[in-house]
């Protein structure tokens, strides 16, 4: 019912996130403190400066998310926190966090899947029925499941080695796109998104990955690996130093991002014709989820829609600020459980996890 509060926590990554829901899905109060910027001045995620960010900032997050709900821990249903999978220093904050809230209020404690929440969280904004085709792609996730129930997901492919948004992170990188005014305070990701517009994507072609392998897989390392030639190359034809390439930046980066798009289309059509011949998604009204940070990048939506139009799915992708990692989706994933009567620890139970 409506009147069930949730108090959901996550950081399992980069960062800091905290909300309070009611049993309908409202958001009564959030808080989310990114690392980001840190992170991005490392050129990374350094895990005990992850873990030290979430140390000094979960205590306010969380007390935030309350504040702005007007909700007394006294008045909450249970609290959820991601367990797994994620960094293991940065998740062990959260954890920690939570096992101390829960014996000092005495409430029960709902342990969160991380990808199980990224998944679900299109539920918290549209009716989407189980089961549903979902496409998680991030810094740190990609993967391809059937949602067949709230802890019930049949995996259809995942990454082989990094994930997308981990590639175009690491493709910036050597660009040195940070260094590109207009691309100062953008993630890889978006730096890429952002040039490729002003760029010819036919200039430079890189062969898709795993053109010939007959699953639902995703490898990137090898995109990674063509497109780092061919930065050399044109810098050793421009005769400049490593990573101050000026031209053909954004043909470079409009090819990586036509390459990543076409990837992640041809392996969500692959799983999208498996589920259709195997009866795996409804006859009626069939859905495609895009998630994750990736999910943000219009030309790989635009790409993933021309899929689901040509299949007859449904796309539905959550707006960014659920795409990426936020407090109401580990929350909502809480208030999923709480309605299936499903993974909920009593209180007094001690809550001892191994993240995987
Ligand atoms: O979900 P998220 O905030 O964190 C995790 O990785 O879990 O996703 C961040 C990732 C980064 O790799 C970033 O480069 C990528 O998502 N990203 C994008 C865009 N915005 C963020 N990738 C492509 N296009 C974008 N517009
Ligand atoms: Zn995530």
């Amino acid at each position: 019912s409506c009147s069930r509060l949730v108090l959901g926590i996550e950081t399992s990554c980069d960062d800091t996130g905290a909300a309070v829901m009611d049993g309908s899905g409202a958001i009564l109060g959030e808080s989310l403190h990114s690392q980001k910027e840190v992170h991005l001045r490392t050129g990374g995620i350094i895990p005990t400066v992850a873990q030290q960010l979430h140390r000094e900032n979960i205590q306010r997050v969380v007390q935030e998310a309350l504040d702005r709900s007007g909700v007394a821990p006294a008045e909450l249903s249970a609290v959820a926190t991601t367990v797994k999978p994620g960094l293991a220093l940065s998740l062990a904050v959260g954890l920690e966090f939570s096992q101390r809230f829960v014996r000092r209020h005495n409430k029960p404690f709902i342990p969160i899947h991380h990808m199980e929440a990224h998944a679900l969280t299109v539920r918290m904004l549209h009716a989407v029925p189980f089961p549903f085709l979902v496409l998680l792609v991030s810094g740190g996730h990609s993967l391809l499941a059937v949602a067949r129930g709230v802890d019930d997901f049949l995996l259809l492919g995942r990454t082989l080695d990094e994930a997308p948004g981990d590639t175009l992170d690491k493709v910036a990188r050597r660009l040195s796109l940070r260094k590109h005014p207009r691309c100062a305070t953008l993630s890889g990701g978006q730096a890429i998104e952002l040039l490729a517009k002003d760029g010819d994507r036919r200039r430079f072609g890189f062969r898709t990955p795993m053109g010939q392998t007959t699953d639902c897989c995703f490898s990137f390392a090898g995109l990674r690996n063509q497109v780092t030639m061919l930065i050399k190359k044109t810098e050793a034809e421009e005769g400049v130093e490593e990573g101050t390439l000026l031209s053909q930046v954004s043909d470079i980066a409009a090819a990586t991002q036509h390459t990543v798009a076409s990837h992640l289309a041809k392996r969500t059509h692959r799983a999208v014709l498996f589920c259709k011949a195997n009866g795996l998604l409804p006859a009626d009204n069939p859905t495609l989820v895009l998630s994750g940070g990736v999910a943000s990048n219009q030309y790989i939506r635009r790409a993933l829609l021309i899929i689901a139009e040509a299949t007859g799915l449904r796309l539905l992708c959550p707006p960014a600020r659920f795409c990426t990692d936020n407090g109401p989706m580990i929350a909502w994933n809480g208030v999923e459980r709480l309605r299936e009567g499903r993974g909920i620890l009593p209180p007094g139970v001690d809550v001892s996890y191994e993240p995987r």
